[in-house]
């Protein structure tokens, strides 16, 4: 098969040899018993990083935000998210049909909400309205293109929510790009929030994977969810040894899809037509505008397959690049060219 230059998202990485022999070495058990000693060493782990109680692990990041939603909230609640999140719009309404809630969309500027578009959006005492029970926030901010989230801001919405009596969930599906980006430990992130979902199978190079940490009787009942939800796991050892493999080697070298990231900014800004900031690039998402190329995003990325690079149409004018573990600097290099080539006869 041909190699491509895979810059849809950073979920297309494949296990390193090394992970697959930590995957193969692994001690495993009944999870759904609690028996499976490299689960719970993941757990324990992911828990100590984030400074939480406790932490479970689920398939993937979209059940860890279900979850999440459903053990915090009452059917008929709602909760307040960006417009642009990860829950409201690319998990399939599951909030709707699992836990019952509605949202309450606040558009935030690349994915980051003020407090006080949140204070106006809290629901007054009044039997008429739905109870506003929470609050998500996405740090970093997949459609915000990898925006971080300033943890003053962070604190903020946190010091609000509990003046309101109101839950707080981070989807920190990118917390550790977050994270390096910015110098700021996951557990300052997470100290502010009720509960945190992580990701290992996105820029950390897992295959499968993600948690959902918070206090030990959240997780408890997270844990009876996950069994209804049908995320409980047998010896899931195999994949969790994977992701310890991966907080243990994958985290430090972020910083360089971020460097990458950055430089395929500064090169698609150079192309006549495209719109892009690279001030804006902050961590390995980039998302930027082509219609002044006279193309649409279709028609790039369709061109563009031919010369070795995947890359995501978004929108009517958007794509974004996702750069991992698996795109080197000299891929960055070969994408620009092919950037260059596709979009050139557009330019003349
Ligand atoms: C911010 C964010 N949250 C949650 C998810 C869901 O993760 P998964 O694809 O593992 O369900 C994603 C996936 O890209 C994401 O970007």
């Amino acid at each position: 098969m041909k190699d491509f230059i895979d810059l849809r998202s950073d979920t297309v990485t494949k296990p390193t040899p090394a992970m697959r022999k930590a995957m193969t070495e692994a001690e495993v058990g009944d999870d759904v018993f609690g028996e499976d000693p490299t689960v719970n060493a993941l757990q324990e782990k992911v828990a100590r990083i984030l400074g939480k109680e406790a932490s479970i692990f689920v398939p993937s990041g979209t059940m860890a935000n279900q979850l999440a939603i459903k053990s915090h909230t009452q059917p008929g609640d709602e909760v307040i998210i960006e417009a642009t999140s990860h829950p409201y719009n690319f998990e399939g309404g599951a909030s709707a049909v699992l836990s019952a809630v509605q949202f309450y969309c606040l558009k935030g500027s690349r994915g980051i909400l003020e407090a006080s578009q949140i204070e106006e959006a809290i629901r007054p005492d009044d039997h008429h309205f739905p109870v506003t029970r929470l609050i998500c926030l996405e740090n970093t901010h997949n459609r915000g293109g990898g925006s971080i989230y300033p943890i003053q801001r962070i604190a903020e919405i946190s010091r609000f929510a509990k003046s309101k009596g109101l839950l707080l969930h981070l989807d920190g599906a990118r917390l550790w790009n977050a994270s390096v980006a910015s110098g700021i430990k996951p557990q300052e992130y997470a100290q502010w929030a009720d509960s945190v979902s992580v990701c290992l199978s996105k820029g950390l190079g897992a295959p499968i994977g993600s948690l959902v940490a918070g206090s030990k009787t959240f997780i408890d009942r997270v844990h009876r969810f996950r069994k209804m939800f049908g995320g409980g796991m047998r010896q899931a050892g195999i994949i969790a040894a994977a992701g310890i493999y991966a907080l243990d080697h994958h985290i430090d070298r972020l910083k360089e899809d971020h460097q990458n990231a950055k430089r395929l900014a500064l090169g698609l800004k150079e192309i006549k037509g495209i719109s892009i900031d690279p001030e804006e690039v902050e961590t390995n998402i980039l998302i930027f505008d082509v219609a002044g190329t006279g193309m649409t995003p279709l028609q790039v990325r369709d061109t563009i397959k031919k010369e070795g690079v995947l890359i995501h149409a978004v929108g009517k004018t958007q794509i974004r690049l996702v750069t991992h573990l698996d795109v080197s600097k000299d891929d960055i290099e070969t994408a620009l060219k092919a950037f260059k080539k596709v979009l050139r006869p557009i330019q003349s």
